[in-house]
């Protein structure tokens, strides 16, 4: 039995024709609430915020058909099966893979650890090599460095030029003395922008005998994204940043691969047949999903896949390129502001900053007092930071709900932010 398909259509009056931010705007309640000042939103990289009907779905779930799933014979819990094993099938249709090869996880950084624990430890040894890049997010670092100081494997890392780009000429040189077994890369940076050529990376490391691993983080939620196209081993994704709940992302892998690694953890659901002394494991998909998974927000990443879908993907990369090249083009008109990263045709909708001497921070407290939320830190991104030369940065970050009035409530901030500090 399936599910109705509650907020299914939520844009569909949207699919075709322009692409009408405002309107866009209209159906995510927390960016409509009435409020003391109106919240100017821009940290989308963080988390981006949910729609109707993700709302909707997720609440209609919990109303009506709350049920584990795979166990029950009886009519709402095979209508939570259904609902859950859509979702999967309609995730992996929207990255070009097969439904068995998409792995629910809990975020993007559980996918990657997935590919660590059960990939890394069954197929390194002492003296193989991971390629990384200086502009990994932590969640593509940490897991290499407990892997790589437990093994005996050596990290490289492709560098970053100063404009915040792949130094592409570096990787053929990384590659060359065969004991590299993977090759790690952020598909859009959450602090630079920057896209990355993960196609060409994978090629590479194909042709040097390596698997490649995608960040897709921050892709999967502004831009189209097929697995096939990239060419790419695994990719890791997170739903929280495309519109969807927390507390699930994903891992595809190719079905070999998922095949051939051990499971990642064990108990409930990932096995076929327990023995006091042993157990064989389920079939692909089931085999890495251990324990009761996030049903409700497995049917919230649904709902948010058909909202992607029916906005349509190049239209919310063409509009979130569109935000950062204007952010760039206005921002630069706040003496001390200093941009990281590359220009606008280089980057996805995420803009990082410094404010002369101002400390982030307190750049941020000052947005705040506007209203304007942006994020001020390390981004989880400290090599990088620290290759740039700076501590820390402010990040404005964009997606489909955002309008070009919210880059300039940003710049009058900044402005005020000067006078505040001198
Ligand atoms: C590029 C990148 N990778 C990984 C992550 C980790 O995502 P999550 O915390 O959902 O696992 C983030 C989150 O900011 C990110 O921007």
């Amino acid at each position: 039995m399936s599910t109705p398909p509650v907020g299914t259509t939520a844009v569909a009056a949207t699919s075709r024709g322009r692409f009408d931010a405002h309107e866009v705007r209209s159906r995510f309640p927390l960016l409509t609430a009435r409020r003391e000042r109106p919240l100017v939103y821009l940290d989308s990289a963080a988390t981006s915020q949910k729609p109707e009907s993700v709302l909707a779905a997720m609440d209609d779930y919990y109303r009506r058909y709350n049920a584990n799933i795979h166990r029950g014979i009886y009519a709402i819990a095979e209508e939570a099966t259904a609902a859950y094993e859509d979702a999967r099938a309609r995730l992996a249709r929207f990255i070009g893979a097969p439904s068995r090869e998409v792995i629910f996880t809990r975020n993007s950084t559980e996918a990657i650890n997935l590919v660590a624990y059960a990939w890394g430890r069954w197929a390194l040894k002492q003296g193989d090599a991971v390629v990384l890049t200086v502009m990994e997010h932590h969640s593509n670092l940490v897991p290499w460095h407990i892997l790589a100081a437990e093994r005996g494997i050596e990290l490289r890392f492709i560098p970053v030029t100063d404009s915040g780009e792949l130094q592409m000429e570096a990787l053929p040189g990384l590659l060359a003395d065969g004991r590299v077994r993977l090759v790690g890369v952020v598909h859009i940076s959450n602090v630079l922008g920057t896209v990355n050529p993960v196609g060409e990376i994978a090629r590479q490391a194909h042709a040097a005998g390596a698997l490649a691993l995608v960040d897709a983080s921050q892709s999967v939620p502004h831009m189209p994204v097929d697995v096939k196209a990239l060419g790419c081993d695994f990719l890791a994704l997170t739903s929280h940043k495309m519109l969807g709940p927390t507390g699930i992302g994903a891992l595809w892998a190719r079905r070999e691969l998922l095949e051939a690694m051990p499971p990642f953890l064990g108990g409930g659901e990932m096995i076929r047949e327990v023995k006091l002394q042993g157990s064989k494991w389920n079939e692909l998909p089931w085999k890495f999903e251990a324990g009761t998974m996030a049903i409700a927000e497995a049917v919230g990443l649904r709902a948010a896949v058909v909202f992607n879908e029916e906005l349509g993907m190049e239209r919310i990369f063409e509009h979130d390129r569109e935000l950062a090249r204007y952010a760039l083009e206005r921002m630069i008109e706040v003496p001390g502001v200093r941009i990281l990263g590359p220009p606008a045709e280089k980057r996805g909708g995420v803009v990082a900053f410094e404010l002369g001497e101002i400390h982030p921070h307190d750049v941020a407290t000052v947005l705040d007092h506007h209203g304007i939320a942006v994020r001020a830190g390390h981004h989880c991104a400290m090599p990088l930071h620290d290759r740039l030369g700076v501590p820390a940065s402010a990040r404005a970050s964009f997606h489909c709900y955002s309008v070009p009035g919210d880059v300039d409530a940003l710049v009058e901030g900044l402005h005020h932010a000067r006078k505040v500090f001198g």
